[in-house]
């Protein structure tokens, strides 16, 4: 028993270090914990990465085998997440954050399905050092290439002109039958209220939408939902789905994203 007890205690008392060697880093996702997005915990960003996996598969025919675009990738949770289910496709992912992308890099280097790309470009939240401007950015994919490109909590940081310029981007790179799936805040009359009690009110105008912090507009912006309807319709992509998130509405099923979610075709 009491060999039993002083064993507890020493496992207890080992240090968790998240830079401990696994089996297998990759599919543990074992990132550095100051990269990852804030006040996140490993298991937390793990989880969330299962969730957005399980959207996924829910809301497009997911192929396990097929070339996948992860557009601002983060911190990698939902690379992990693909790893974890033995992805055997092509998982193509990049970022603006040069230090994210240096260890995802790292923690992949020996498995050549996973590329992960830095993108020198601007943005006022994220990186104000940026070079490139994001409407004059080409992705560094070929014509056609991705079956699937996905964005989650990407469009909820930007200008509609930028959103427009990347949509029309994506279309270039995906295949005939690919999808996109993407979360952003689409504004209706739904919700107001619980929209205050999520400190989510949208009641400054910022370019053509609306953002909650005048001082840093890009850390969060929505739209109308009839504005982000056209732009998508002006890029030629087809709405095939929309979900209200439930940041706006009740949860009422789970395959509700809490930013509102859109899958995307071309004609
Ligand atoms: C809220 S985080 C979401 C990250 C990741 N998709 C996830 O689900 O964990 C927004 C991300 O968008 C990235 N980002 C912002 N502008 C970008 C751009 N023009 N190109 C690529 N990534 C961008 C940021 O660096 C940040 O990692």
């Amino acid at each position: 028993m009491r060999r039993i007890s002083s064993r507890l205690l020493q496992n207890n008392e080992r240090d968790l270090s998240p830079y401990e060697k696994t089996e297998d880093s990759r599919k543990f996702f074992l990132i550095e914990p100051s990269l990852l997005r804030s006040g996140k915990s490993i298991v937390q960003g793990a989880l969330n990465g299962d969730f957005v996996f399980s959207l996924l598969t829910v809301h497009v025919p997911l192929d396990l085998n097929s070339n996948v675009l992860d557009f601002g990738c983060g911190d990698g949770r939902v690379a992990g997440a693909f790893a974890r289910r033995n992805f055997s496709g092509r998982y193509y992912a990049f970022d603006i954050n040069r230090k994210r992308i240096d260890a995802l890099q790292r923690l992949f280097k020996d498995d050549d399905r996973y590329s992960f790309t830095y993108m020198d470009v601007f943005h006022s939240y994220y990186n104000k050092e940026g070079s490139v401007k994001p409407e004059e950015y080409r992705l560094p994919y070929d014509n056609g290439q991705m079956d699937l490109v996905f964005l989650n909590s990407i469009f909820s940081h930007m200008k509609l002109e930028i959103i427009e310029h990347y949509l029309q981007e994506i279309i270039r790179c995906l295949s005939p039958k690919g999808k996109v799936w993407m979360t952003c805040y689409a504004i209706d009359e739904r919700g107001a209220r619980k929209r205050e009690t999520w400190n989510y009110l949208f009641n400054t105008p910022y370019e053509k939408g609306f953002t909650n912090n005048i001082d840093d507009p890009e850390r969060l912006v929505g739209y109308e939902t009839d504005m982000i309807e056209a732009v998508v319709g002006k890029t030629g992509l087809r709405i095939d789905k929309y979900i209200p998130g439930y940041w706006k509405a009740e949860r009422k099923s789970l395959d509700q994203h809490e930013q509102d979610l859109f899958v995307l075709s071309k004609e």
